[in-house]
């Protein structure tokens, strides 16, 4: 590295994740700790090129440790995407002499970040922030076990209303490309089946797990599906199955973004305190170009080459455990 870091930029991209608070506190505190200026760039990208870039101290981050959301927004960029937008970005990082960047996000905020970095060089590091688990690199991204819970917590509801009324509830949960929250929340929950974009389930299949319930006098019924499933999402799940079903009374919940919001638990707290600091240390070591990640219980660093277009992958014995629970 040319010259020591002395002003870092942090700021939050893409999707917000419950326990991005916590990790921006844990950037500016470690930076203040190695007494190094801090500033906080407000919605990703877009405040990068509108130059909306605000000084940040210890204090700044109080009481937000256990708040939902971003205190520095966020948005997906489209102008970012261009090169006149990164060099505009580019010259208002200059401008306030930041020459160290932390971004927390998921895979869109490090492609971003990618270009930026192969274009400019600037001294980057990103932090994994989404509640869909599907960066590669990282057992654990910030926010996916708040947002499991969350509709863990739904899912339970949803049970109590549906063994009231012997129903069959089809519940779809976020994760466009990811089955990672409807599998663990599928599992905690008691589905009956879970249908995930990583998996080619057929409707058929899924019909024969449902007729078994019919067969074996099961009162009701909850399948979970990931939105990005290759079958449809629940409605169309919730239309296919109710063409041929006279047993079951048929619901359907889609549970949205409010899987998205809410107060991270403990796991999402401890998690984006131990990568924020862990961003900045790397940073300070010379550590750029990667991203934080945890693997068994170990921080890592692993360079955008090595994560770039690849995905987490399911564990296979997750898909093979809920299949035998459901029977
Ligand atoms: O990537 C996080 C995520 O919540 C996905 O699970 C979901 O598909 C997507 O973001 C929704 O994005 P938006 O809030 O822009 O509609």
């Amino acid at each position: 590295m040319d010259k020591p870091i002395s002003k870092i930029g942090v700021f939050t991209s893409g999707g917000d994740a419950p326990g991005m608070n916590a990790a921006i506190r844990a950037v500016v505190r470690a930076a203040s700790y190695y007494q190094k200026d801090v500033y906080g760039i407000m919605r990703g990208y877009e405040g990068m090129i509108d130059n909306e870039i605000v000084k940040l101290g210890a204090r700044s981050v109080g009481n937000i440790l256990q708040r939902g959301g971003t205190i520095l927004k966020t948005a997906r960029s489209e102008a970012f995407r261009t090169p006149e937008g990164r060099a505009k970005a580019f010259a208002n990082l200059q401008k306030t002499g930041i020459d160290g960047l932390i971004a927390i996000g998921g895979d869109g905020t490090f492609a971003g970040l990618t270009k930026f970095y192969s274009e400019y060089q600037l001294p980057s590091i990103c932090l994994p922030g989404t509640i869909d688990n599907d960066l590669a690199g990282t057992d654990y991204t910030i926010g996916y076990d708040t947002a499991t819970n969350t509709v863990v917590e739904a899912i339970d509801k949803i049970r109590d209303t549906a063994l009231s009324h012997n129903r069959l509830f089809f519940i779809e949960v976020m994760g466009r490309h990811s089955g990672y929250i409807a599998i663990n929340s599928g599992i905690a929950g008691g589905a009956v089946s879970i249908i995930i974009p990583e998996e080619d389930t057929t409707m058929e299949q899924l019909f024969n797990q449902l007729d078994e319930g019919e067969k074996t006098n099961r009162k009701s019924s909850l399948v979970v599906v990931a939105e990005g499933s290759k079958l449809g999402g629940a409605m169309e799940l919730a239309k296919r199955f109710s063409e041929r079903n006279n047993y079951f009374d048929i619901k359907v919940t889609i549970l949205g973004h409010l899987q998205r919001g809410g107060s991270p638990t403990y796991f999402d707290r401890v998690l984006a305190s131990k990568m924020g600091i862990a961003a900045v240390e790397g940073l300070l070591k010379g550590e750029t170009g990667v991203m934080v990640g945890v693997r068994n219980h170990a921080i890592v660093y692993n360079s955008f080459e090595s994560i770039m277009g690849k995905r987490h992958d399911i564990d296979p014995e997750l898909i093979r455990i809920s299949k035998i629970l459901s029977i």
